[in-house]
């Protein structure tokens, strides 16, 4: 049975839409159908957070709420899920939010045109977590506010947790599930308005089929690339193909030696599973981005972009992972590393996809990796270098070293490596080894960086990823504003 119409929850209330274009984005359909104007346009490109809303999505136990931005939301990606906005926050009877009334109370608006997106933020946080993260700034960080200034702002998010949790509360929360749990389905959609299809596959085989019979199609995973070309380049995209309905698309699992990521995880889901086993990739994801479009963002659309500034592909390269891909009923893995093949080219044919990666969990903890940005916090990186060196007996046994940034596509590092493996673990091998950089690699200048600059940045990544492992007490990391000693290992 193939649907269409979406449908899925407003504000409490069930929206059923047909018949628009499937590139409408939830912004404009908030603004101009339903108008409902609280939720701002500031960038249209999901780096201001002013068109922040909190989406709701049925799990297991219950739903689960993430702040997104609905700039570059597609209206049907909503499809099953539900949609809060600034005018949804307070209660029926006009009772603000405590993340609203916690602005009040610690002046953290003046302007007001970013306070929207800093109130779904906040009610966002509220919902999932009991008790005010220590990394507020994380949270807060895909929000800009030009005027006020952050201090209220955090202040603010603290102060929440202090005021009485709002009445009725549980209610909500179950009518909401219930309202989900009714609408939920196993078909897939098709969606076509103005001149434009989207078609929402609900099984692997139907995305399968549905690709290989148009090989042209778009695909969109969570837009955070796709809703640009929209918003910003205009481009029309007659023919798309959303995965976010593919089951097991968006899971993890164990599986022997390797865990496998589904090219539909998002950067927030994978970013838990990584955390605890590979430090210096969790600090990549918090400098991933802001959370809204880590919420959105996938894991699959970070590699299959090609882009050579993206930053989970050096990471993953140097971890040695194995892209699987997917062409009607055929099927095949490759190393990461040989699936970019040229600048903005990918080993793909037409009509294949990427279905999952497979990450082996041998070198997680030895990961050392570095982004390189202009700012702390939601930047694309200038240079970003991932490092799995391993050492016995005084000497390099392995090394796997690779670099965003540097090169057409992202690219390890092999002459680097050449020249340190079999070498004693030593400063002077380092030293020795910063001339092969010149054979691996010729940057580029552009507006984020010199090719000058790239190269010895990149150098000197290398030299601060020995540091970090051989001197104590070396401040060699940032993290927030906490400055992190990383001790010899
Ligand atoms: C404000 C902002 C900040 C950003 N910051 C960063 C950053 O710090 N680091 C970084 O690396 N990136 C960053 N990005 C880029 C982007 O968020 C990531 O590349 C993201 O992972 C893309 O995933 P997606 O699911 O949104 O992909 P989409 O936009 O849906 O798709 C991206 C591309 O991949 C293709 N595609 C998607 N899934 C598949 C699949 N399974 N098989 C084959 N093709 C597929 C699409 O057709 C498209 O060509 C940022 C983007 C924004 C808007
Ligand atoms: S309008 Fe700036 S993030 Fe959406
Ligand atoms: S209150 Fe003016 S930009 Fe934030």
């Amino acid at each position: 049975m193939m649907r269409t119409q979406i449908t899925f929850v407003l504000n409490g209330t069930v929206q059923r839409v047909a018949g628009i274009s499937p590139t409408t984005t939830l912004l404009q359909w908030l603004r101009r159908s339903r108008r409902l104007t609280g939720s701002k346009e500031g960038c249209a490109e999901g780096d201001c957070g002013a068109c922040t809303v909190v989406v709701g999505t049925l799990a297991q136990d219950g739903v689960h709420y993430e702040a997104i931005n609905a700039c570059i939301q597609f209206l049907p990606m909503l499809e099953g899920k539900s949609v809060t906005t600034v005018e949804g926050v307070a209660s029926a009877d006009g009772a603000l939010h405590p993340c609203q009334q916690a602005l009040v109370e610690c002046h953290g608006s003046q302007c007001g045109f970013c306070t929207p997106g800093f109130v779904m933020s906040l009610y966002a946080l509220y919902l999932e977590q009991a008790a005010a993260p220590d990394d507020i700034d994380s949270v807060l960080a895909g929000n800009l506010c030009r005027c006020t200034g952050y201090g209220p702002i955090v202040a603010a998010a603290r102060r929440m947790y202090e005021l009485p949790r709002p009445t009725g509360e549980g209610e909500r929360r179950t009518c909401e599930s219930e309202l989900l749990k009714s609408l939920a389905h196993e078909e897939s959609i098709e969606i076509a308005g103005d001149g434009r299809r989207m078609l929402l596959p609900a099984t692997e085989d139907e995305l399968a089929q549905a690709y290989l019979a148009n090989p042209n199609a778009t695909l969109i995973a969570g837009a955070t690339d796709v809703g640009l070309w929209v918003t910003k380049q205009d481009r029309p995209l007659p023919l798309t193909i959303h995965l976010g309905r593919v089951r097991d698309f968006a899971l993890t699992r164990e599986s022997g030696e390797a865990l496998q990521i589904g090219a539909g995880v998002t950067h927030a889901m994978a970013a838990s599973v990584f955390n605890a086993r590979a430090p210096t990739l969790a600090e990549l994801w918090r400098r991933f981005a802001g959370l809204q479009v880590r919420n959105a963002g996938t894991v699959g659309g970070n590699i299959a972009n090609g882009s050579p500034i993206g930053d989970l592909a050096p990471a993953l390269i140097a971890l040695g992972a194995r892209v699987h891909l997917r062409r009607g009923d055929e099927r095949r893995g490759l190393a990461l590393e040989n699936f970019f093949v040229g600048s903005g080219k990918q080993d793909r044919r037409p009509g294949e996809f990427v279905v999952r990666l497979d990450v082996p969990e041998m070198s997680l903890t030895d990961l050392q990796i570095y982004k390189v940005s202009k700012r702390f916090d939601d930047d694309i990186s200038a240079v970003c270098g991932a490092f799995v060196i391993a050492v016995d007996g005084g000497k390099v046994v392995r090394a796997r070293i690779a670099f965003g940034g540097m090169a057409a596509t992202p690219k390890r590092a092999r002459a680097v490596e050449v020249a340190l493996i079999g070498r004693p673990w030593t400063r002077a091998t380092i030293d020795g080894a910063l001339p092969a950089f010149a054979t691996d690699f010729a940057p580029i200048s552009d507006a984020r960086a010199s090719a000058d600059y790239r190269m010895q940045v990149a150098q000197n990544l290398l030299v601060r990823a020995f540091v970090e492992r051989t001197a104590t007490e070396t401040v060699t990391r940032l993290a927030g504003h906490a400055a992190l000693a990383i001790g010899a290992r």
